[in-house]
């Protein structure tokens, strides 16, 4: 079971109050995010520790209305904690710019922060020059005036791991903690570590002589009915090959299934689901460490006996269809071989029963272990059974509408349908409406995936333009959106035209970044107010003329 954890504790509206309670403040300064959600996971956990300090989380912009507000109410912290990104040329983010400002203006304050405690951490990437300027300035200044340090200045780095240098400098972080805010009365001591609620189900084991037991995984469709989720068929791997160019050290596969004889049909734009499986060979070990034989039947469930939601469990869905057997559960449904996240990891030493076992799963999710971990690769499998999913992401009926797409990365996928449609059409001698693609990667001799395709749908006149943004190659980041606000006024033509956008890829940073310079495009080129403009937008999409694949 998982250990019960006290609520965490509520925080006050008014943090002024003085209930004897310590107060921390954890400040962010975040563009896409990130250090936003770092802020906050810091202080979940933080609140996990430490039940009876007040936690904070604050956006810098909105800690003070007045430059003056900030001296005032920066005084009466004592303990503070900074998540500062770093952009383009050293500068700070939109919400830190103000405080950034004020706080490098270096008005002679001399020592006036003499009762604050503080820790920095900064978002940055160690391409650029200007590495986490804005953290280390600030962890300077705050020294300079009074400060005192609890640890190094995190410098985090998007260009590996920034979770990693997160959860380092976290681990730095709360032995300080521990003594600033423990209660010398807790006895839960400082030792105590704090893991993720992991979700718990209801297993039950099935009488494999009961016969009204179903198996509820899917099966190979047998060739004369419907293929789908349920039913998938098997094809063969026709071509497999290696997207990215030699010098990248990341891979993107490429992988063409033969589907003539399946009778699956798909439209340009669907989706092919692809149900890989573990090798056997996996497996068999894996049942051999369960100590389970494969035949056992057993279902999984998320809601209590009786049907209530379970305790704590949340309402997580059971993670696959259920009964089935050990067997299919581990060939079709378990990662077997990636190496555990470090939640899992941690969770996991909390339910050990075995304190070496458990002091040997909390070095594997420490930085120092993460590397020992042994990673199996599976084979290269020249099978698979897959599905087509049905997808509105359509081109315009008439080819003579016009188009954009936009497809940084691997969302350059369903545009490759797209321009090939386009191009058979063109060959066929069907007039065709401009075309605009923006594609964006990290650098042009690594991950410009299909170049030479791109460049053939320019040359036959099925693309109309091609805008690549290189995210890693100048002392700037080059995004997608960025390259869109450039040809502002190109794409209001189209759109006011009654032309087609269509978006895909990363939903969490990249759509949304786009889904804003859209809005910043209409609102500017159209000279619309802001309510205006975002009914102008929705109606884009309403209309099914704005249309997003994104995860
Ligand atoms: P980056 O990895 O250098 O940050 C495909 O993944 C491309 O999308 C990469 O060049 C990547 O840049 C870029 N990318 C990352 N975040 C993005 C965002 N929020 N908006 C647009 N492009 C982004």
């Amino acid at each position: 079971p998982t250990p019960v954890r006290p609520a965490p504790v509520k925080v006050d509206a008014d943090a002024d109050v003085d209930d004897g309670r310590k107060r921390v403040t954890i400040f962010f300064g975040t563009q896409t995010g990130t250090a936003e959600g770092f802020a906050k996971s810091m202080v979940e956990e933080a609140r996990a520790r430490y039940e009876k300090a007040v936690f904070k989380v604050v956006d810098l912009d909105d800690y003070a209305q007045e430059d003056e507000e900030y001296e005032e109410k920066l005084k009466k912290e004592t303990i503070v904690l900074f998540f500062l990104a770093t952009y383009g040329d050293g500068e700070p983010t939109d919400n830190a710019a103000r405080f950034y400002k004020w706080f490098t203006e270096g008005k002679e304050k001399e020592v006036w922060l003499k009762d604050l405690k503080y820790g920095v951490f900064g978002l940055g990437n160690r391409q650029y020059e200007h590495f986490n300027k804005v953290a280390k300035v600030v962890d300077e200044l705050l020294q300079e005036h009074g400060g005192k340090r609890l640890v190094p200045v995190g410098l985090g780095d998007d260009d590996q791991c920034i979770e990693d240098d997160f959860t380092a400098w976290k681990e730095l972080v709360w032995p300080e903690l521990d003594q600033l805010l423990r209660d010398e009365d807790d006895t839960t001591g400082a030792s105590t570590p704090y893991t993720a609620a992991i979700p718990e189900y209801r297993v039950v084991f099935i009488d494999k002589s009961d016969l009204s037991f179903q198996d509820r995984s899917w099966t190979l469709a047998n060739g004369t009915g419907v293929i789908d989720i349920q039913h998938p068929c098997r094809s063969n791997v026709a071509v497999r090959k290696e997207l990215h160019k030699p010098a990248s050290d990341r891979s993107c596969i490429h992988l063409e299934f033969d589907i003539s004889g399946t009778g699956l049909v798909y439209e340009t734009g669907d989706h092919v689901g692809v149900y890989s499986e573990n090798s056997i060979e996996t497996v068999e070990e894996a049942e051999k460490l369960l100590d389970l034989s494969p035949d056992t039947v057993f279902s999984i469930h998320a809601d209590a006996e009786d049907g209530s939601p379970r305790k704590g469990g949340g309402s997580l869905a059971p993670p696959f269809p259920s009964p089935c057997t050990v067997r299919t559960a581990l060939l079709r449904y378990a990662d077997l071989l990636n190496p555990p996240k470090k939640a899992a990891l941690l969770a996991l030493a909390s339910h050990a029963s075995d304190p070496a076992e458990a002091e040997r799963l909390r070095f594997l999710a420490s930085p120092a272990g993460k590397n020992t971990i042994p990673l199996e690769y599976s084979e290269d499998c020249n099978w698979a059974p897959i599905f087509v999913r049905q997808s509105n992401f359509k081109l315009p009926a008439d080819p003579s509408t016009p188009i954009i797409m936009i497809g940084p990365g691997t969302g350059l996928a369903p545009f490759r349908g797209f321009l090939q449609e386009r191009l058979a059409l063109k060959q066929s001698g069907v007039e065709l409406g401009t075309s605009i693609l923006f594609f964006g990667c990290r650098n042009r001799n690594m991950d410009y995936i299909y170049e030479d395709e791109l460049q053939n749908f320019l040359q036959e006149g099925a693309l109309s333009e091609l805008i690549v943004a290189f995210s890693r190659e100048g002392p700037t980041k080059e995004y997608v959106q960025h390259k869109m606000a450039e040809k502002a006024a190109e794409i209001w033509n189209i759109i006011s035209q009654g032309g087609y956008l269509y978006v895909c890829g990363d939903a969490k940073g990249m759509a949304r970044d786009v889904h804003r310079v859209l809005h910043t495009i209409v609102q500017e080129q159209g000279s619309l107010d802001n309510s205006k403009t975002e009914s102008y937008v929705k109606s884009l999409q309403m209309d099914g003329r704005y249309l997003r694949d994104v995860w």
